[in-house]
């Protein structure tokens, strides 16, 4: 629980959209009024400039400066508008005429000749006392035989008035788009992410008895989006994987229930009626011994359980090493001869090689399966440990003469607790665990045991190491 919570998904993508539709508006916003700017400044330029050309032809052709000296009303009229600079004067004498309501200072600028034409280059920019950018340029004229400078100017009060203007209707635009991709993107994020609720939903509702129940317990994967299909999917595959292990995991205990309470009630019942008198000490031996053998079932039994529940939690600690196979038969050998002579068997063994696997697990897969031989052989017959590699793939054969088993028993028989015909072979020492537990080993190593019946009356287990 110390883990922070992240932020929801939801909130997550609908500020990365928002922010998104905010720049893509600040972005055109931004070419759009750098675009504008500059058509403004230029129309600006060429105004002062045709104005300062208009001026420089009249005082050559009709107006006199005297003319306009004495009529300032008619030269005013002339100009666009109050920001407007316009002076004109001889050069080295104080201005005829000088308009500059706002008593902008003027940059310094260059005096282009009379003859030569105006351009761009010869604008300079200055600054009104208000901080208002203008622009200025000035020629040479003749007014009849005298040489006049005109200098004319703009402040661009109405341009700069209407950019800034049209700089905050940007930030407008920018704020709009940024709520309303934020409040659009919420909602349909929202609609979107349904199906994720319905399937967190549909998760909460699963409990252990409702697990294995049939399909309706699964998400339908054909209603949501495809992103989603492989989730719930896999949720499913989960559930179905869950139910399984559940099922098993039920099967398990009832069955180790089973298996228990037998040996546990026969050792009451065994206890009760001794105890109904007294008895002789021989007595008494006799039904210690009894219950001992009883006990050493049980804990046989339980030990074989904590193995599988072990081998059950995936790859336990296997520890492989290279085995001389002809010694392990022999060792096998030696360790059952005891108890194969008892039933007149003999172990034939054959084959060798060094195989790769863990000693202490595969000496417990190979002593059930020859334990099982000579529990189940014919008496008299004979037992079969083969072993045998191709191509890297390792078999291990154990076969003998036995009962003939139907198919469906043989399929059954790597099943916990499953033991074969109960009237023939319910022995008080079998607990049907140890072909299990054989399955198990192989399942470690990667590997596989099957059952055959090559002929009637013939059982053959093998044990499959790949390669
Ligand atoms: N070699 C065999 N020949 C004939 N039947 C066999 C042979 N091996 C196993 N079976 C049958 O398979 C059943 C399951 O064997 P498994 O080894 O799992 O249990 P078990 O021998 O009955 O008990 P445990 O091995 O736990 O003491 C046996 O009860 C028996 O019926
Ligand atoms: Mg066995």
């Amino acid at each position: 629980m110390r883990s922070r919570r992240q932020p929801s998904l939801t909130l997550r993508t609908t500020l990365a959209f928002a922010l998104v539709a905010m720049l893509t508006v600040a972005g055109a916003g931004l070419y759009l009024y750098v675009s504008i700017e500059r058509t403004v400044m230029q129309r600006s330029d060429h105004a002062v400039l045709a104005r300062l050309d208009h001026f420089r032809k009249l005082l050559r052709y009709d107006l006199t400066l005297d003319k306009l000296e004495s009529s300032p009303q008619l030269f005013e009229n002339m100009l666009d508008s109050e920001e407007d600079i316009f002076i004109i004067g001889e050069p080295g004498n104080p201005p005829v005429i000088s308009v500059n309501p706002s008593r902008a200072p003027l940059p310094q600028v260059p005096v282009v000749g009379q003859d030569q034409a105006l351009s761009d280059a010869d604008l300079r920019s200055g600054m009104s006392l208000e901080g208002v950018p203008l622009r200025a340029a000035s020629v040479q004229a003749l007014s009849g035989n005298t040489e006049v400078h005109l200098l004319a100017a703009h402040v661009m009060v109405k341009e700069m008035a209407m950019l800034a203007s049209f700089r905050q209707r940007i930030y407008v635009a920018m704020t709009l788009a940024f709520v309303i991709a934020a409040l659009l993107g919420y909602l349909l994020l929202r609609r979107g992410l349904r199906p994720l609720r319905r399937m967190a939903a549909h998760a909460a509702d699963i409990t252990p008895a409702t697990l294995d129940s049939h399909r309706g317990r699964r998400l339908d994967s054909h209603d949501t989006p495809v992103e989603l299909h492989q989730l719930s999917d896999a949720f499913n595959a989960m559930l179905d994987r869950l139910a399984d292990g559940y099922q098993r995991l039920m099967q398990f205990s009832a069955d180790l229930a089973h298996e228990i309470r037998t040996p546990v009630g026969s050792l009451m019942g065994h206890c009760q009626v001794a105890l109904r008198q007294a008895r002789s000490v021989d007595e008494y031996q006799a039904l210690l011994a009894s219950n001992l053998e009883e006990l050493e079932r049980i804990s046989r039994l339980v030990e074989s359980i904590l193995f599988l529940a072990r081998a059950d939690e995936a790859q336990a600690v296997l520890e492989r090493q290279p085995l001389d196979m002809e010694n392990e038969l022999q060792r096998v050998a030696g360790y059952f001869e005891g108890l194969a002579e008892e039933r007149q068997l003999h172990i034939q063994t054959s084959g060798g090689g060094t195989l790769n696997a863990d000693p202490i697990l595969l000496r417990r897969a190979l002593s059930n399966l020859v334990a099982n031989a000579i529990r189940y052989a014919d008496a008299g017959s004979e037992i079969l440990v083969r072993v045998d590699s191709h191509d890297g793939e390792w078999l291990i054969q154990v076969e003998n003469q036995g009962p003939v088993l139907a198919p469906a028993a043989l399929t059954r028989l790597f099943d916990r607790f499953y033991r074969g015909d109960a009237s023939r072979h319910q022995r008080s020492d079998s607990n049907g665990l140890g072909l299990a537990i054989v399955a198990a080993i192989m399942h470690l190593h990667g590997g596989r045991v099957t059952v055959a019946q090559p002929v009637a009356a013939r059982i053959r287990f093998t044990l499959v190491f790949p390669a």
